[in-house]
């Protein structure tokens, strides 16, 4: 059975000062019915103080159990890597999450297939499960390449990646053109490309393996269209940016 799972990836947004008054009206209004997990994922730079944030309010109450995410890393382990952070720096702030690949990454800073297979491995094999993102652009799709295009992504950046290390990944599918602009996919859209997602992983490892891998979907989910999206057999959850950084907003969406 896979659990749903929903991040919320801050992107550049919220300082430190923000971070925290946003960790704690989450905690004051905090509820989970569905028990799903939950992650956000800070900048950097307020990773340690939401983290201890976290840790200070699940005291209180075990049920504010939400887990931290980093939002990039780099795949080598130390050294010369002027403003790079590595999986170990990471792990040792309590990090257990980590979005590689996102498209913004990829468009902006120019990271290519290769460049994200090396962090994914990087990841995992410090303790980090990686949040693996694909997807396509507006003239892909509009091209008619949409499903090729991100199973290619798919396919690269799992090269050489273990049964057992597939495990730990989840996937998700962020449609470019659906990210930060309000479009979403249709949810019969994202699913298309979802179940086209688990075929990929079955075809690459087996059927029990694409059974247990988690496939989020990310662009523009908000409160009034999440549980649609959430009905879809192969859609496990959502990667949220700009929802996730209002509490009503993230709560409403936890609480699909
Ligand atoms: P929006 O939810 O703001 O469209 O962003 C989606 C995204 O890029 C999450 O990683």
């Amino acid at each position: 059975m896979r659990k749903p799972f929903i991040a919320g990836n801050w992107k550049m947004n919220l300082n430190h000062n923000e971070a925290l008054s946003f960790i704690k009206d989450l905690s004051l209004r905090f509820n989970n019915k569905n028990g799903i997990t939950i992650a956000v994922c800070p900048p950097f730079t307020s990773i340690r103080s939401v983290a201890l944030a976290i840790e200070d309010e699940k005291f209180k109450s075990k049920d504010f159990n939400i887990k931290i995410g980093a939002q990039n890393m780099y795949f080598e382990k130390s050294g010369a890597f002027t403003g790079e952070i590595s999986a170990d720096m990471l792990n040792t702030l309590g990090v257990e999450y980590v979005i590689i690949g996102h498209s913004e990454r990829r468009v902006i800073f120019k990271e290519d297939d290769e460049l994200i297979n090396k962090k994914i491995k990087a990841a995992l094999s410090n303790g980090l499960k990686p949040i693996f993102c694909v997807g396509e652009s507006l003239e892909t799709r509009e091209k008619g390449n949409a499903v090729e295009f991100t199973l290619n992504q798919v396919r690269a950046g799992l090269d050489l990646i273990s049964p057992d290390e597939m495990a730990q990944i989840t996937i998700a599918y962020e449609p470019i053109w659906a990210i930060g602009t309000g479009k979403t996919a249709t949810p019969e859209d994202a699913q298309q490309m979802c179940n086209s997602i688990r075929s990929k992983i079955e075809a690459l490892y087996e059927k029990n393996v694409a059974e247990n891998t988690v496939i989020q979907y990310g662009g523009s989910v908000k409160p009034s269209n999440i549980s649609e999206i959430m009905k879809m057999p192969d859609i496990d959850g959502a990667l949220v940016g700009g929802a996730s950084i209002k509490t009503d907003d993230f709560l409403a969406l936890i609480n699909y």
